[in-house]
């Protein structure tokens, strides 16, 4: 095992230059837990100045295009990215998934393109409430995922965000039973395609994670960090999830 956990906030479409001491804070929050990995995923306009303040924390971009260049007016290629600064990358968000038609197909190519350019992937997976009602949630996020996931796909420069749909700021959470099970049933599949490197594979969880609940979640054995949007915007509110993580760490060190 001995999967190191991995924080990540994604700031989705908030921060301007005034929120820059705020990447300076969690930079030195990550310093101070250097047995986790914590990023930040910031708006594009950010990542030049941010990652010349990140401190310990990486800066990671929230999409990028499967192409090279081309004219593709308005979108940024992966290379322009890691140019800025970025280290990382989200895939396969549900926010772009659902209000830009991403596909799975489109998804695995991003995450080929963002390799392909050095930079390391979280691909995210996640159900509606329609399914998770219907309990179809674990068949069908594990599909996704397998639909989703790039060739050659390893954990040194992948890892997977289960993001419930119904769970993204939305302060409701699955059970820790539903996490448990989800969280289990990604890694068989992975399993299912990659063999043993699904034991390296980290597998995030992602939706309404906060200082409160953190704990229990990070504790969860197949959960090896997390994906974190509204609590992720403030040093003050992001540090606990942190802490949690590293206390984690510690736990099983
Ligand atoms: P949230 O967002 O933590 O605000 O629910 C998580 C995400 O969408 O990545």
């Amino acid at each position: 095992m001995g999967r190191r956990k991995l924080v990540v906030g994604n700031w989705k479409m908030n921060g301007m230059r005034e929120h820059l001491g705020e990447v300076e804070a969690i930079g030195r929050v990550a310093a101070a837990h250097p047995s986790v990995e914590v990023g930040l995923c910031l708006p594009a306009t950010l990542i030049m100045a941010g990652s010349e303040r990140r401190g310990a924390a990486f800066i990671g971009a929230q999409n990028c295009h499967m192409d090279i260049s081309g004219a593709y007016t308005g979108s940024l290629s992966a290379e322009m990215l890691a140019e800025a600064g970025a280290t990382w990358v989200i895939t396969g968000h549900s926010e772009r998934r659902e209000a830009r038609g991403e596909t799975n197909a489109d998804i695995a190519a991003k995450s080929a393109a963002a390799h392909q350019a050095g930079l390391n992937v979280i691909l995210c997976v996640g159900e509606t409430l329609a399914v998770r009602d219907a309990g179809r949630a674990e068949q069908v996020v594990a599909d996704q995922l397998l639909a989703s996931l790039p060739e050659g796909a390893a954990a040194d420069w992948l890892a997977v965000a289960y993001e419930p749909i119904w769970a993204i700021g939305t302060g409701r959470i699955p059970t820790m039973e539903a996490v448990a099970a989800m969280h289990a049933a990604l890694r068989a599949a992975l399993a299912s395609r990659i063999g043993a490197e699904a034991d390296r594979m980290r597998i995030l969880y992602g939706g309404s994670m906060n200082g409160d609940n953190a704990a229990d979640l990070l504790a969860i054995a197949d959960v090896d960090g997390g994906l974190v949007g509204g609590a992720s915007l403030s040093a003050k509110k992001f540090a606990p999830i942190i802490e949690a993580a590293d206390q984690q760490m510690a736990a099983a060190a």
